[in-house]
């Protein structure tokens, strides 16, 4: 027997159990194991009925990812054991079953579930389908359209919403969870004939008569799936279980399995999920640092980006402090915070009570005294030098040891800011992204004096608030905004060099971005880059400059908000149109510069971009202020909408090949100029044939 699965008797009840560590996925062995125990069972006369359950209380997490695209094909024999066992089995999910996991426990007669456990047919976040029949058997357990609600959307649902849904039997305390199972197996022991979630055709019954809705789903995910294949197969999979006899429906959904799990878009997508989990692994930080555990956390400062990192916290069940200076603007605040959940409420995502739950764990204050026994401090408060060395000398004296001193700072030298406190070591970048409750990514920047403790300590907080953390060191911008600088450079000088602002657009938006960038710098406030600009000229007269979007915003031209940016913009509509004024502008100021403009095709436009940006991540690499390449991969991927089902920005330029890279950023360089001197660690890897990413 597997040493993966084991079987063991409660009384008349066979009790199998899955372990399977970290998260008892269906690695070679288990799906075997599972069906031996079955069998066995089965010919056991004094077992009357099974249990199947998880070590460490989690059920099944699903189909082992690791093995996936190396050509191995999944027996499917054991699947036939489970489901058409003579004696009930009873799936008994604590922890998660996801994809093959919930595919197995629709395999078994009857589903339970623990208070907290979670369900879902996640496949479509690594660009496949449930390939296990779950396509067929959660619209005969839930209906067709919560099936394609849950299969295409990929979401985890509580065991209530599964209960709901009719896909769980019933729910059980997690104490004596297992007791539980078995009582529940001795109640179901004799009921004849068994319920088998293959032969209950009834909730397909809505689809037949509406064949609609399958269209509707599609038109629904257009904007969002768009590039994409994983979403459009889910529908069809589900499709087929309506328009076709079960097992037809089966060999559909093994045809599209087959198909997508081998395709770029499942690589990347697996690439995606694999580099977030290694962005944990810091070279010189051993995992078994000791951390601070951060129970407690204070904010200073209740602007934008102040509220938002408080929410998250609150809505991480922490309790939170926030600073301000007087009791207007904490009322402000809080007022603010309060509407953004109001918001949430009205689209659902949260509840009223789940509101009033996190407003009571957020604490106003206008004293650094009251924060002194907070585990940690995040500074939000206004990102110059001048304001924040001040707050880091007040919270040097006010905090209590051992206390992590965090600023939110996206581009300040730490040390300097460190320099200030008697006690460098505390102190460490957290640079949230915005808005600060929503983006997933967690910039960690280790200052110089910054202790292992700390660094470690700062990683955990990120997977206690459901954030992505991504540690890097001490430079201008970091390892994100500094690698970022050379694409926004570059989309200008498009538009210099004879792009219009709606052609980079459609580029970026073709290519995954949720928007162009233009469209999102009037989403933001050209104002806003535009003060940037202002300070970098005042501080160095040689600094590059920038006159058209400078010219749009000498003329008030700041965006959506004044109804005119880089597009136009009617009354109540969000819609960006091409503007004749802006290309006035830019012809206005071609004429002026002597540039006869010239035309660029879709493919150069990208590239011009992407590459702009991938050599100066080469060079962040290269001063050793990244570890991996694979880490920009999760910061792009976190936090500046980058497509997911590219990979990465390092990823996706590995398809292109480091060479070829290597070899158009050397021709820019000739014929550009010294911006896209190539970086020396990119030159030696492509030297050497080797990849960013996989090497
Ligand atoms: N296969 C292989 N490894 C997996 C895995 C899987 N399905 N799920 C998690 N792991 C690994 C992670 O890589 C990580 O490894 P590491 O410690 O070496 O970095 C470890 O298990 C722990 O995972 P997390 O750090 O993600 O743990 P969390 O507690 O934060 O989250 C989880 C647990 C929610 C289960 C999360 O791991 C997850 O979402 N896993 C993937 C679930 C999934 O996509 N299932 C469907 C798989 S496809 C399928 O089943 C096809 C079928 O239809 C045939």
């Amino acid at each position: 027997m597997s040493e993966l699965v084991r079987f063991e008797k409660r009384g008349a009840i066979g009790v199998i159990t899955v372990d399977n560590p970290p998260v008892n996925a269906l690695s070679p062995g288990v799906p075997e194991g599972m069906a031996e125990c079955v069998a066995k069972g089965n010919a056991d006369p004094d077992v009357k009925a099974m249990v199947l359950i998880g070590q460490g209380g989690k059920f099944i997490a699903g189909a082992d990812i690791k093995q996936m695209g190396k050509g191995n094909t999944t027996p499917t024999e054991w699947r036939e054991t489970v489901e058409m066992s003579e004696k009930p089995v009873v799936a008994a999910i604590q922890g998660y079953a996801l994809g093959g996991g919930l595919e197995t426990a629709m395999l078994c007669n009857y589903r339970i579930a623990s208070e907290t456990a979670k369900i879902g047919q996640p496949e479509v976040a690594i660009g496949i389908i449930p390939g296990a029949g779950g396509t067929q058997r959660v619209p005969r357990l839930a209906g067709v359209q919560a099936a394609l609600d849950m299969i295409v959307g990929g979401e985890h649902y509580p065991s209530s919403a599964g209960k709901d849904l009719g896909i769980l039997d019933d729910i059980y305390s997690d104490d004596g969870f297992l007791d539980a199972a078995i009582a529940y197996a001795e109640k179901v022991a004799d009921v004849r004939p068994l319920p088998r979630v293959r032969d209950n055709d009834a909730k397909l019954a809505e689809a037949k008569d509406n064949p609609g809705i399958f269209d509707a789903m599609r038109k629904k995910i257009a904007r969002k799936a768009r590039n994409q294949r994983a979403p459009y197969a889910c529908i069809e999979g589900v499709e087929a279980a309506v328009n076709l006899p079960f097992d037809d429906g089966l060999a559909k959904e093994r045809e599209l399995f087959k198909e997508l799990v081998a395709a770029d878009e499942a690589k990347s997508l697996r690439y995606a999920f694999f580099t977030e989990r290694q962005a944990r692994n810091v070279p010189d930080i051993p995992k078994d640092t000791p951390i601070t555990k951060v129970a407690s956390v204070a904010v200073i400062g209740g602007g934008t980006m102040g509220s938002g990192i408080t929410m998250t916290c609150a809505d991480a069940g922490l309790p939170v402090r926030i600073l301000e200076m007087n009791e207007e603007a904490l009322t402000k605040a809080m007022d603010r915070i309060r509407s953004t959940y109001e918001v949430s409420v009205k689209r659902g995502s949260i509840t009223a009570e789940q509101v009033e739950e996190r407003m009571a764990r957020i604490t106003p204050v206008t004293s650094y005294s009251d924060l002194g026994d907070c585990d940690m401090v995040i500074e939000a408060v206004f990102e110059r030098m001048d304001v924040k060395i001040p707050v880091f000398k007040q919270l040097d004296q006010s905090m209590k040891q051992g206390a992590i001193l965090a600023t939110n700072s996206s581009a300040l030298d730490i040390d300097e800011i460190a320099a200030a406190t008697n006690r460098p070591e505390s102190v460490i970048g957290t640079h949230f992204f915005s808005p600060a409750n929503v983006m997933k990514l967690l910039e960690i920047v280790r200052g110089e004096k910054t202790s292992k403790e700390i660094v470690a300590s700062c990683q955990r907080f990120a997977q206690q608030i459901a954030k992505v953390g991504v540690v890097c060191g001490n430079c201008d911008g970091f390892l994100a905004n500094r690698s970022r600088v050379p694409f926004n450079l570059e989309m200008n000088l498009l538009i210099e060099d004879g792009a219009l602002p709606q052609d980079v657009d459609k580029v970026m938006y073709d290519f995954g971005y949720p928007m162009g960038p233009f469209a999102v710098a009037d989403l933001a406030g050209n104002d806003i880059g535009w003060e940037g600009r202002k300070r970098r000229y005042a501080a160095n007269p040689d600094a590059r400059k920038l006159p058209i979007p400078d010219t749009i915003c000498e003329m008030g031209r700041f965006g959506q908000k004044t109804r005119a940016g880089w597009f136009d913009y009617k009354e109540g509509d969000r819609t960006p149109y091409p503007s004749d004024v802006v290309e006035k502008i830019i012809s206005d100021y071609r004429e002026e510069a002597g540039i006869t403009p010239k035309s660029f095709t879709e493919e150069e436009i990208l590239r011009r971009i992407l590459f702009s940006s991938i050599n100066e991540i080469c060079k962040i690499l290269d001063e050793g202020i990244a570890y991996k390449a694979t880490d920009a991969d999760v910061m792009w991927l976190n936090g500046f909408g980058f497509p997911r089902y590219r990979g990465g920005v390092m990823f996706w330029a590995d398809q292109i090949g480091v060479k070829a890279v290597y070899d158009q950023i050397s021709a820019w360089y000739d014929e550009l100029g010294d911006r896209w001197a190539p970086s020396p660690y990119l030159k030696k890897l492509a030297e050497e044939g080797k990849s960013f990413t996989s090497d």
